[in-house]
């Protein structure tokens, strides 16, 4: 069995090294990777943000109408057909907030380093159903003080932040009766149906879902690591095997050999400590002199049993 009382001085010194390389290395990765995550985490909540004020630009100017075009993949809420003499007639498409932020969503890839959608356990349009994840972090929302839920674990870093009803979203998600009004009510009722009405303000009407592309601090960190940090580990490992060898070992081989001396009758022997004060802090030179005192009194005694 290992028993690490019977290892040498530089075993021992060189376990040591090896605990206190690894135990800094854990300390580095555990401290990459808690900045990776407020950096993430402080990304997603710009990203949420941004979609936010972008969605209140759209609510603000009641909507975004576009002319003649409309993308087949997103639709529209609502068309208005203007007439004018001489021309041919324009017709003008409604894109409300959320429609919007569908539509600009499908731009961002997170193949570029981040993609976000809104979705809602109560979706209007199939394509703001949320995933599996999605749907759980809602269900958590509605409980937890936390307006988020984040995931850390898998290849993206996904963040859901909470979306709630006020007063403006009444009138498209609130009561159909008293909060609806036409000609909304029946433009919202042909498209969708009775779906995701009766809302009250500061409920949670669904969230924003971001996914952001975790390129690893710590793979990136060990990157970065160039030949002069092998330059520098190598140095390290060579500084603690002279020091243990030459400041340690060898002086503590020299005086064993010189006790073994001694016993077998070698008085003389050197103990490399002729010019040495006795004051030194050195443990070893202090042991030496203790040996000096020893072959003394040895050298005394041996005198009186020679002499009687
Ligand atoms: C002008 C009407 C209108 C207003 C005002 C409005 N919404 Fe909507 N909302 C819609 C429509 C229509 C949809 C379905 C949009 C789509 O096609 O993605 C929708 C969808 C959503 C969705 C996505 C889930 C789903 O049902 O498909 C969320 C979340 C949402 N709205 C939240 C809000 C919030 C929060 C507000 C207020 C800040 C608000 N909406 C104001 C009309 C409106």
């Amino acid at each position: 069995m290992f028993s690490f009382n019977r290892q040498s001085i530089f075993v021992k010194i060189f376990l040591l090294f090896l605990l206190v390389f690894s135990l800094s290395v854990t300390s580095h990765i555990l401290v990459t990777q808690k900045v990776e995550r407020e950096l993430l985490r402080k990304q997603a909540r710009s990203i949420s943000r941004l979609i936010i004020l972008t969605r209140q630009w759209v609510a603000s100017m009641g909507g975004v109408w576009s002319k003649d075009f409309y993308s087949k993949d997103h639709g529209y809420l609502t068309s208005y057909t203007e007439e004018v003499r001489s021309k041919k007639p324009a017709v003008f498409y409604l894109h409300n907030p959320a429609l919007a932020t569908r539509e600009i969503s499908t731009l961002a890839n997170i193949e570029h380093g981040y993609d976000f959608r809104v979705v809602s356990d109560r979706a209007r349009e199939r394509k703001n159903e949320p995933d599996a994840f999605e749907a759980d972090a809602i269900e958590k929302l509605y409980f937890q003080e936390d307006n988020y839920v984040e995931d850390f674990s898998g290849d993206v870093y996904r963040y859901v932040e909470s979306l709630r009803v006020k007063k403006g979203c009444l009138r498209c998600h609130g009561n159909l009766r008293t909060d609806v009004k036409e000609p909304m009510r029946t433009i919202l009722m042909k498209k969708y149906g009775n779906k995701a009405f009766g809302y009250k303000v500061g409920e949670i009407r669904g969230a924003i879902s971001v996914r952001i592309a975790k390129n690893n601090m710590v793979t990136q960190l060990s990157s970065v690591f160039s030949y002069w940090n092998y330059i520098i580990a190598f140095a390290t490992v060579v500084l603690f095997y002279l020091f243990s060898r030459f400041v340690v070992v060898r002086p503590v081989q020299k005086l064993t050999n010189a006790a073994m001396e001694i016993s077998s009758g070698n008085l003389d022997v050197d103990l490399g400590i002729k010019d040495t004060q006795e004051k030194s802090r050195n443990e070893i030179t202090k042991l030496a002199f203790a040996f000096e005192k020893l072959r003394n009194s040895y050298k005394f005694l041996a005198g009186r049993m020679a002499n009687k």
